[in-house]
């Protein structure tokens, strides 16, 4: 599974980059007001910063303005998918977008049929939002199992982007859930390396290793 970083803090990206284990980068207009920058100018920058692809979405609600900002934002780089909103307009834009060669990811998805649609019109990614349907008392994860289900029914090879991750247990259920990727706040991707026992085994392994009194080098 894929794991892309959920910010447009860029500053971040670069530490967490620098692992070698950030596959893309999700944004939203949120994380951009967040990031108090130009939009295009951090979209650039984050595409500077990850081979992989980086969501950038559109703003307008409109056929044609979203058609028009989608082709601004894949100008900035060639590895932006245009993030487009799961409504009919979004997703006639998300065809056309698509037929033209770019990179789509239809967002805010919180059913299964949306994600067939999303699928038919030939989005690379849809963005189921986990956490939010947790949210309102919904089994956010039961729809990843869902949507794998229908595009392995029908061999759809639009990619399962689980968003909205919250937790680590969420990364992890995504995973055995069959997503093709998962978008996590930095946050979370830091707790990915976490495990207490880890912890305690290092301290254990170093005060063993200090008792020998040896030295490897
Ligand atoms: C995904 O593309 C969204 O940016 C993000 O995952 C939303 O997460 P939230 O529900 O925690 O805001």
């Amino acid at each position: 599974m894929n794991l892309f970083l959920d910010t447009a803090d860029t500053a971040v990206l670069r530490t967490l980059a620098a692992t070698g284990l950030v596959d893309g980068v999700t944004t939203n207009p949120s994380l951009i007001v967040k990031a108090g920058r130009a939009m295009r100018e951090v979209i650039a920058e984050i595409c500077g910063l990850v081979e992989g692809p980086v969501s950038a979405e559109v703003a307008a609600g409109d056929l044609e303005g979203m058609l028009a900002e989608g082709r601004a934002l894949a100008d900035i780089a060639p590895n932006v998918v245009v993030k487009l909103p799961m409504t009919k307009d979004g997703l006639i834009a998300t065809r056309v977008l698509a037929e033209e060669g770019l990179q789509t990811n239809v967002t805010l998805c919180f059913s299964a049929n949306q994600a067939l649609l999303a699928a038919k019109a030939g989005a690379a990614y849809v963005s189921p939002f986990v956490g939010r349907l947790d949210d309102i008392g919904e089994d956010g994860m039961q729809l990843i199992h869902d949507i794998r289900a229908i595009y392995d029914n029908y061999a759809f090879d639009t990619e399962i982007l689980a968003a909205s991750m919250r937790t680590p247990d969420h990364v992890q259920a995504a995973a055995i859930a069959g997503a093709d990727c998962a978008t996590v706040p930095p946050a979370v991707f830091e707790a990915l390396f976490k495990h207490p026992l880890t912890e305690q085994g290092l301290e254990l392994f170093k005060a063993d290793w200090t008792r020998t009194g040896q030295s490897i080098l």
